[in-house]
Formats: structure tokens, sequence, C-alpha cells
């Protein structure tokens, strides 16, 4: 867990709990009775702590929150560390985060690499930093420097952190060891930042919550890191110390905390692919190929620009291709324009593009996206046209949203390189990426497609294929019980409120809104068979006409539609249904736990590979609240049996298509989470 070197007259313990030096039991015993021999040594005058590999520590182990403590818990080693009667200097490569800062916090002298990434990510975790990292950083960099870090959780850069005060000295990755000894040697003895006092206008954390009230709604964590740091500027040591405490314990133990742990360890295990043979090589990458210059198409294709690959764009006419490639420019101006790129990197990213109209030109690109509309037809045809011009062992890759790609694959000779990448819109933004398995693909196109999504910062998903895969096979219960409670008595108001309510960005109306109502639609302003049609029939194509399921004014702020409300009425009295009053219990279980008893149907039938990964779809790709893990996670925490029985009680309203998922019923009965392969 630790190793020891005696340099001379300066112990060096180095952390060495691969991968990221986790601080679990074994590290903390062994650090802690390192620093406790040495005091009594006679040989030692200065101690060095480093991190052995790529960093200095990623804090505390996260696998032991939930689980009994073992001693010593952290805040006791750091406070021993602080405690030592000779100096300690933390020596930071790498990261030092969360609990490595803090340890890093009770050492008395820090020197840090410029590039090494320092910061209290607690926060993200649902937790606060607790081995007093919020009474050590206000007193080492003032409030509010150390608020902005211990509120967001993002690192800063050990340059940044030598200018507020966070580090003594700067040094290099070749010579920190030799830095942190001779360093050592020099200083006079311990420096302990607890003994420090800092003081703050009380004013400033009301201001501070006001001003960040938007990122922390909803939020347990951030409330509670503002009144730890308040308890610095108010407290001594021991007292701050033990309000961070109780504040941490409350957190750790709360609903959200498990569920943001649980999404750090979902987004992890979902990079993982199930049975994938270990000697499987990744096809090199070094130029796509995108058909379809179109909002998809060019949303996709500027992840790869903006990762440093270059990308052939293909369209069939001069003036679409002209406005896809324009798009892009105007998109990386406009970002330019917020001082989140220089002009340098716009140009570099766009002088990346290679429009073109000659479908041939992709002959030499290793991957190739099709991003063109929602047609079997036409993607067989492009799929076969792509079958003579790809290079031999190139990926095909199509983006559809629904389709099957075994049937798209079968219009090739070579089904085993084929596979889908399901971008969601807007495709330059949203994280999700599906990466969509068929019958046929190759382990190695699948593994690529994997690690090209994370090479270009995506969060991928492996799906099987089905209609609509993971992610959009789940909406559609939901949005047919959506469109059924509006003609039983709801109103799109009371359905995207209890959405929003629970957390989502938006309901399922506003989704259409936002997406387009017209979406699918057949187009025949003639043929009129429901409310949606009736809309389209209008011209109520959402937020795009500023008329859909509400009205828009000029700021496409919505209000409720009368136009809406009265073609309601008349769908209700042509199928003879008198409106009731609904429940928003009802809503919820309409709407979410039938979701919940899709998400159990992909996992049984091996579309998705863990529940969890179902999970991460929601979180990326629909804005799926982290603070409460996802809907099969948060199915769990409010119980299998009371999301069956609810489903039950709402039967007959489900319509004849519903059935209950045989293992989403067998693990309510006996117990178990949804994950458990063996019942599966
Ligand atoms: N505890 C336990 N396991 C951890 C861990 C931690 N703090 N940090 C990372 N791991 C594990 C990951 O789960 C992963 O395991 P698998 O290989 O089995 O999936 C492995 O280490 C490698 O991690 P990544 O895949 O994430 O590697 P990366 O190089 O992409 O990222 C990282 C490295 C930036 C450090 C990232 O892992 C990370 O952000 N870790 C969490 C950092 C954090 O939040 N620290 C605060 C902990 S809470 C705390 O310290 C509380 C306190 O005050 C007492």
């Amino acid at each position: 867990m630790i190793q020891t070197h005696l340099h001379d007259d300066v112990l060096e313990i180095l952390l060495d709990n691969a991968p990221v030096n986790a601080l679990g039991a074994g590290v903390r015993q062994a650090v802690a009775a390192a620093v406790d021999e040495a005091q009594s040594d006679a040989r030692v005058r200065a101690i060095v702590i480093r991190g052995n590999g790529k960093l200095f520590s990623a804090g505390a182990d996260i696998t032991e929150f939930g689980k009994p403590l073992a001693h010593p818990s952290l805040p006791q080693v750091v406070d021993a560390i602080e405690a030592s009667r000779k100096p300690v200097v933390a020596a930071i490569h790498g990261m030092a985060l969360g609990g490595g800062l803090e340890v890093a916090l009770g050492c008395h002298y820090r020197i840090a690499t410029p590039k090494a990434k320092l910061g209290l990510p607690e926060v993200t975790l649902g937790i606060l930093p607790g081995a007093g990292g919020t009474q050590r950083l206000p007193r080492l960099v003032g409030v509010e420097a150390a608020l902005g870090m211990i509120v967001t959780g993002s690192p800063i850069l050990g340059s940044k952190a030598a200018e507020i005060g966070l580090i003594d000295q700067l040094s290099t990755d070749e010579s920190l060891a030799a830095d942190a000894l001779a360093f050592a040697r020099t200083v006079d003895g311990p420096r302990r930042t607890g003994e420090r006092n800092v003081s703050a206008d009380p004013a400033l954390f009301e201001r501070f919550a006001i001003d960040n009230a938007r990122a922390i709604k909803n939020l347990d964590a951030p409330k509670a890191c503002i009144e730890a740091v308040k308890a610095a500027a108010e407290l001594p040591l021991d007292k701050g110390q033990e309000k961070e405490r109780a504040l941490f314990t409350a957190l750790v133990t709360g609903d959200q905390s498990k569920a943001l742990r649980h999404v750090f360890f979902a987004e992890r295990a979902a990079a993982k692919i199930e049975g994938l043979s270990k000697d499987v090589q990744l096809r090199p990458i070094a130029r796509v190929g995108v058909i379809g210059a179109g909002t998809m198409g060019g949303g996709i294709s500027m992840n790869f620009l903006s990762a440093g690959i270059p990308v052939t764009i293909v369209e069939m006419a001069q003036e679409a291709l002209d406005r896809g490639a324009g798009l892009i420019r105007k998109n990386y101006e406009a970002t330019a324009a917020k001082g989140r790129l220089t002009t340098e990197q716009v140009e570099k990213a766009v002088g990346l593009l290679n429009p073109t109209l000659d479908f041939g030109a992709l002959d030499d690109c290793d991957l190739i996206i099709e991003a063109v509309y929602e047609n079997m037809d036409v993607k067989k045809e492009i799929f076969a046209r792509l079958d003579k011009v790809a290079k031999p062992g190139a990926i095909l890759a199509s983006n559809t949203s629904y389709l099957s790609i075994d049937e798209i694959a079968s219009a090739t000779a070579r089904p085993q390189d084929v596979l889908g990448l399901h971008f969601f819109s807007p495709a330059n933004i949203m994280k999700l990426v599906e990466v969509v398995r068929g019958a046929e693909t190759a382990q190695d196109v699948l593994a690529t497609g994997m690690d090209l999504a994370r090479r270009i910062g995506k969060v991928p998903v492996v799906s099987g294929v089905c209609y609509g895969f993971i992610g959009n096979r789940m909406l559609i219960p939901r949005q047919e019980n959506a469109n059924a409670l509006l003609l039983e008595g709801a109103t799109p108001e009371q359905v995207d409120r209890v959405h929003t309510t629970f957390g989502m960005p938006m309901g399922p109306f506003q989704m259409a809104d936002l997406a387009g109502v017209d979406i699918g639609w057949h187009r025949d302003a003639s043929r009129i068979e429901n409310v949606r049609e009736a809309l389209c029939a209008q011209g109520r194509w959402g937020q795009k006409t500023k008329a859909g399921y509400y009205d828009y004014d000029e700021k496409r702020k919505p209000t409720p539609s009368p136009v809406v409300a009265e073609i309601v009425q008349e769908f209700r009295q042509k199928s003879g249904i008198t409106p009731r009053e609904i429940s928003d219990e009802e809503i919820v279980t309409r709407t979410l736990y039938t979701m919940v008893n899709e998400g159990a149907k992909i996992l049984e039938e091996g579309i998705a590979q863990r529940a969890s990964d179902i999970d991460v779809v929601w979180n990326y790709g629909y804005g799926w609240p982290r603070y409460k893990g996802g809907p099969m996670f948060w199915a769990e925490q409010v119980g299998l049996s009371h999301v069956v029985a609810a489903l039950q009680k709402y039967e007959n309203a489900l319509g004849e298509t519903f059935s209950l998922s045989p293992l989403l019923v067998r693990c309510a009965a006996e117990g178990k989470p949804l994950d458990r392969p063996d019942v599966r």
C-alpha cells in the first residue's frame, strides 16, 4: 500500500495503491504508522509524502462508503500528519483529489508540478470533503477561493494553486521527487494550516449561494459545503471539524450521495464490454467520413474535428453541403465568441473538414458514419454503395435512432464491420453515444467504437439491436401514456410539471415541442387520428413554429394553449371519454414506472449489458437527474415491489400492449436487485 525510503535524513512515504492511490484502510493504516514511527526515529529530520505511478492520490476509497469504518479514519490520518513534530512536505504530480488533497493540506508544505490537478470533487459524489478539507483550504487560500473549489468540485492546476497560496513551490515531473527532498531539508519545522485563522464577511456566503443558485438547485451537498466553509471562518479547527463531520455523515448516508456514487461507478462499468476477448486489437482510426451534412451529421463531425481527427463530409447537393459546412463554422465561431476557443483553434478544427459531393472520397476513411434521415430503404442503399467504396477493414456505422443495424448490415458483404453509433442531439454537445452491436458486429469493431467514443469525450454505452435501442425504446411507453393521460383528464402542464418537479429538465410534451411535434408525422393533413396529428395538421410543430402542445412567445416562453385544450376536448368527445381528476401519483406510475418496466425488459432481453448502463443512458442522453441515479437505480430505491404493485394497480389503463416484465416481477418478489446475472 505504501513504500518507505529513507533518503539520508528525509523519510519518503510513497503511496502505492494502483491504479489511483485511493486512500483505503490499508493505505491509511500504513501512512499513520509510518508518520508515527518517524516521530521517534532520530535519523528522520523531515518527511515527504508522494504518490507512486501517474498521480498523487484520487482520494478516499469510494467503495468503502456506506460500509463500517476501518480505523484510522482519514480525518485521523490527516490530523496525525498535521500534528507531526517533524516537517511534512507533500510532493504532488498528476492529481491530488478529494482526500488526496486533504492529505496534502494536512502536510506542512506542498510542492507540485504546474500541470497537476488539485481539487475537492466530493460535491460531485453528493458529499463534502470530510477529512478537514472544508476547514483547512479556506485557512490557506481564503474563503472565496475555497468556496469556489469546494462547491463546484472543479480542480485547479498546480500553476494556479501556486498563485493562490495552496502550493509553496513548483517543480517538474522529472525533478519533483528530488526537489521535494531538497525542499524538506530547507524548512525550519512544522507550519500547521489548522493553526491559522480565517475570517469572512457573513454576507459572502449568502451571496455565493444566490450567485450559484441554478447550479446547486435541488442538491444537498453544495449547501452543506457552504455551511462547512462558513464554520471554518467562525469556529476553531476542532469545532469546525466536528461540524464538517456531522454534515459529511448526514450526506454520505443520504439518497443523493448513494445515487451519485452509483452514477460514478455506473459510468465506469458502462465502458466495459462483456465477453470481450483480452487480445482484441483496436482498429486505427485516422480519418472519419460522415454521410449527411444536416444537423446530426454536422454535430457528429464537430466531435472528431475538435479531437483533431480529419473528417470527410459528403452531401448530395452543393447547397446542402455549403449549409452544413457553414453551420459547423458558425457553431465554432459562436463558441469562440464566448471565449471558450481561440481563433486558431477554430481555424484548426475547420481546416480538418473536407466537404465534398463525391461519395468516392470516402475511400480513405477508417470509419464512416451515415447520418441521413430515418428510412430503411435509403440507409440500405447507402450501405450497399459504401460496401463498394470503403476500404477493406473500414468500420461502417449508422447513426440511426430506431432502425435495425442487422438489416442495414445485410446490405453489405461485410456485416462484421457494421455497427450503430447513435449520437444524441445536439451531437456536438450531448455526451451519450449508444454503440449498437449487431448480430455479426466483430469484437474489434465494437471495441474500437467504444474507444473512439471516449477519445472524443463521449460516454459510450453498448446496446443490442431493438427498435429504439435503450433510450428511445423507453420513451415509447412514456409518450404513449402521456398522450393517453391527456385524453383521460390531465393537461400537458400537469404531466410536464410532474416530470420537472421530479428533476427532469423537461417533461414529455415540452420535449415533443423542442424536438418537433412533426417528427415522424405522415405529412397528410387530412388524416387526423389523434391529438398529435391534429396539432401537426394545424402547423403546430412545436417551438420552431411558436406553437405545439404550448403556445410560445418571441422568447420561446411557453404558456398553456387554449387551442390544444379544445383539440383534446374534441378527441375526448369523439372517443366517449369523460375527463377525470388525474393524480400526480398516477402520472408517475404511468410515465416513469412504465419506463422502468421497459428497462427491465431491455435488460432481460440482453439489449443492455447491465441495469446501470440503462441509468447511464438516461443520465447522459435525456438529463435524468444524477442525484436520482437513473431509472433503474431509482426504481430500486423506491422499491421494486412498490413499482410492480403500482403498475398492477393501473394495469387496465396502461393499454392492451402493456405487459409486466417477468424479470421485474421476479426481482420484486424475491427482493433481489435487477442487476444480478443469476436472475437474468
Ligand atoms: N476510490 C475508489 N476507486 C476509484 C477512485 C476512488 N476515489 N477513483 C477511481 N477509482 C477506480 C475507478 O472506479 C476505476 O476502477 P475500474 O478500473 O475497476 O473501473 C479505476 O480506479 C480507474 O479510474 P478511472 O477509470 O476513472 O481512471 P481515469 O484515469 O479515467 O480517471 C480519476 C482518474 C480522475 C482520478 C477518476 O477516477 C476520478 O475522478 N476519481 C474520483 C475522484 C474523487 O472523486 N475523489 C474524491 C473521493 S471522496 C473523498 O476523498 C472523500 C473524503 O474527503 C474523505
